[in-house]
């Protein structure tokens, strides 16, 4: 589908010189992750070593990809950049708008009539930038970029947390927010600390009913949700040479629910066999030329332990079949002592469904071994207990697996086929009874498992596993099943046991697909227009934000001095707010209404200084913009944590906040106030939080002076009369400063377009 061979050639026709030149500040072997980060350096070759976990480098991606829920604000950004062209490869897939309910035809033509106006406007604005538009129904982002465009030793950024899956064909894939993105394509250098690096050596092989699946559960058992935060995790050893490409795209997936910044795999023959098999032949004969670089130096892998931080070792043939959860996807328990878990937590051990798919393991390999399970159900006799519902990964993938017979094996089984879509596992699933809350078991073989993620129900007790062991437990309708070792009864009444999963890493007959769901780019887009209703209430073109005025500010309101944590989900809510995301007046109205007032410690309850009357954050906010006024925002420590959600910068922009000042800030959060012309500000000492009271007005001086390292005077006008001056930093570099200047980056590289 248009994967671009020569871009992919002229990354590995770099290679020796970057890898040489890394090699020399490093002055150590390096490792897989070192040399795909080194030879993707902004600068072009290193001229030093970089620290692990510290160091700010700009990097410059290969290509990037957007699923539709994310999409909408990356586009309209970079509609704001004034070029004709995406700077580099990219691609938008539509699969979280489209809801599971009746299966696959119906359901995707209730998701076009509800959601016509966002894919419109996606379809038609891809078309003009050049940009490639898998439509609604083409397949899961993540398994149509395996299948499609990634590439050993290429780097990537996509705005969804599971990007990482493309470590599975030897990428540094990583998981950003749309204002990342919407950089890289309007050609501007991405930022990202310089990641800690995590050995995984795999020794043995699968066996059995171990599945691929397996090695990730039991590594989220032994890192936790937390413990891959800032790292890469790098796979090694022969056990990893024995998994398929799609097999280590699922280990590779989950490294999000480790929190780690990606996983990645060496290039090995699993690889080359997989892009032959999807029609890359040639991307598989210039990674075969330049193979060396595209795995870690041998010393590396002989002494793990002296160049990864941490080090891992998993032997694959003593790994048990294992489920995480219900609630987190790191409460690992072998299937073997699931039966005495559940009955010892309360865990509802009768299975109400089992759901095969998700970007995590919805592969051909994964239905064909899950078949397997099916066929044999049906060949001995069996009735599922539970209900079944499968989503395919791709297009690609449901039409080669219907053509052998695997999507029929599964509807003798009565399994719903659902959209090539993400369906149940971002909670597009209309459950039926889902809303009578009651507690039940559900198994499936996604990735995340947080409560109400599948269907809103608080009382769904979700299981992670792989999907021939989905397929297992909910023919058996039992959670405490273990096909290794128990027997079913099937309908003569006689005790039968499933053989374990046999299944093709890639279709014997090839992959074959009518129509892939993909429309390629106008050649020339410059006639074409975008499509947006002035009076849609999901869509809304941006304007520019407004340059500084050139003078100090005086006379800002408080708007809230927050207290605690306030996460970009405090910040710009999620939930049915997210139906917004390409409409910023409309998800405005969300701005901080889930930030705790310091003054009367409620929500979304602030005080209007200009009526004296307390109301919602939004409203008061919009009535000093109404009036002409300025304001300011305060918080606490790490302010802006959790997502790279840019909507939470935005929305105070939009609404005429000048300032965001707090005690600290994450760092995410800082670059996209940054970004958006906003100015972030820190406490010199941060019991000035204290000096902040509830009608104070404020003045910022020293702008005119705006300088790196040089802090900036607050004058805080307190009700009484009194006033306060107080210090407060920021880290704006002079690029940053000309972003401020400008009113925001885009402002400043759409004025170079134009120029
Ligand atoms: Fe979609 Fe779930 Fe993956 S929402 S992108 S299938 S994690």
């Amino acid at each position: 589908m248009a994967f671009d061979i020569e871009m992919i050639k002229k990354v590995y026709s770099q290679y020796d010189e970057r890898i040489a030149a890394a090699r020399q500040v490093v002055n150590k072997p390096l490792t897989l992750a070192e040399k795909i980060l080194y030879a993707h350096l902004w600068a072009g070759n290193a001229t030093e070593a970089y620290e692990r976990g510290t160091s700010y480098v700009d990097f410059a991606p290969d290509r990037v990809a957007m699923q539709d829920a994310t999409a909408q604000m990356a586009l309209l950004q970079f509609m704001q950049a004034g070029r004709p062209k995406v700077a580099v490869p990219s691609t938008v897939h539509c699969d979280h708008l489209i809801q599971a309910r009746d299966g696959a035809e119906q359901d995707l033509t209730r998701a076009k009539n509800e959601s016509s106006e966002v894919f419109n406007f996606l379809s038609s604005v891809s078309n003009k930038y050049g940009i490639g538009f898998w439509k609604p129904g083409a397949g899961i982002i993540h398994q149509v970029v395996l299948e499609n465009y990634a590439f050993p030793g290429g780097m990537m950024i996509g705005t969804d947390s599971h990007t990482v899956n493309a470590g599975g064909l030897g990428m540094v894939a990583i998981g950003v927010g749309g204002a990342d993105a919407c950089d890289v394509m309007a050609g501007l250098p991405w930022e990202l600390k310089f990641p800690k690096l995590i050995g995984v050596k795999l020794t043995g092989k699968l066996s059995g009913w171990v599945a691929p699946k397996d090695v990730i559960l039991k590594v989220a058992g032994i890192l936790t949700v937390k413990g891959g935060t800032g790292a890469i995790v790098e796979y090694f050893g022969e056990g990893a040479e024995s998994l398929s490409c799609t097999g280590k795209g699922t280990i590779c997936n989950m490294g999000a629910e480790i929190g780690a910044t990606t996983s990645t795999f060496g290039y090995d023959e699993s690889m080359e066999r997989y892009l032959r098999s999807t029609g890359r032949a040639d991307v598989a004969d210039a990674a075969n030329a330049v193979k060396q670089h595209l795995t870690a130096d041998p010393e590396v892998y002989a002494n793990p332990e002296q160049y990864f931080d941490q080090l891992i070792e998993i032997d694959l043939s003593a790994l048990e079949p294992s489920l995480n959860g219900p609630f987190t996807p790191d409460l690992y328990t072998p299937v073997s002592r699931m039966r005495e878990e559940a009955e010892k937590n309360g865990w509802p051990l009768k299975v109400e469904w089992g759901l095969i798919g998700s970007c995590t393991n919805s592969s051909y390999e994964d239905l064909s071994r899950a078949a397997s399970i099916a066929k044999q159900a049906i060949d001995k006799g069996l009735v599922t207990k539970a209900e079944f519902g499968i989503n395919p990964g791709s297009e690609q993938v449901r039409y080669t697996a219907d053509r052998d017979g695997l999507l029929k094996t599964f509807e003798d089984l009565n399994a719903t086929i659902f959209t090539n879509a993400c369906g149940p596992c971002i909670g597009m699933w209309d459950r039926a009874g889902a809303d009578k809350q009651e507690k039940n078991t559900i198994v499936h073989s996604f990735n995340r498992n947080f409560a109400k993620r599948a269907d809103g129900n608080p009382n769904t007790y979700a299981f992670v596993t792989s999907p021939e062991m989905v397929a297992a437990i909910a023919i058996s309708g039992n959670l405490g099943f273990n096909p290794v070792t128990d027997t079913l009864i099937n309908k003569n009444g006689e005790q039968v046991k499933l053989d374990p999963p046999t299944g093709d890493e890639l279709p014997s007959k090839g992959f074959d697909v009518k129509d892939p769901g993909y429309q390629a780019p106008a050649v020339d887009g410059s006639s074409v227009t975008v499509d947006v209703s002035p009076t849609s209430d999901r869509l809304q073109l941006l304007e520019p934000f407004p340059a500084w005025e050139g003078t100090d500010l005086f006379g800002l309101k408080l708007l809230i001095k927050a207290k605690g944590k306030c996460t970009t989900d405090h910040i710009s809510m999620a939930g049915p707010w997210l139906k917004y995301r390409g409409h910023l007046d409309n998800i405005s109205n969300n701005m901080l209404i889930g930030a705790v007032n310091f003054f009367n410690d409620k929500t979304d309850f602030v005080k209007n200084q200009l009526t004296g009357e307390y109301a919602a954050v939004p409203a008061t906010q919009r009535d000093y913009k109404a009036s002409g006024i300025g304001s300011i925002v305060v918080g606490d420590e790490n302010y802006g944590e959790g997502s790279s959600r840019e909507h939470a910068a935005m929305e105070p922009r939009h609404l005429g906040v000048r300032a965001v000042l707090v005690k600290s800030f994450a760092r995410i959060h800082e670059t996209n106030l940054k970004k958006q012309g906003m100015l972030g500000l820190t406490f010199d000492n941060k019991d000035d939080y204290d000096k902040i009271q509830e009608n104070d007005t404020i003045d910022i001086l020293g702008l005119t002076e705006f300088a790196p390292g040089k802090p900036l005077t607050l004058v805080l006008h307190h009700a009484d009369g009194t006033q306060d001056s107080i210090l407060v930093n920021h880290t704006y570099n002079a690029q940053q400063i000309e972003w401020f200047k400008a009113g925001g980056a885009l402002n400043i590289i759409r004025a170079k377009q134009a120029g």
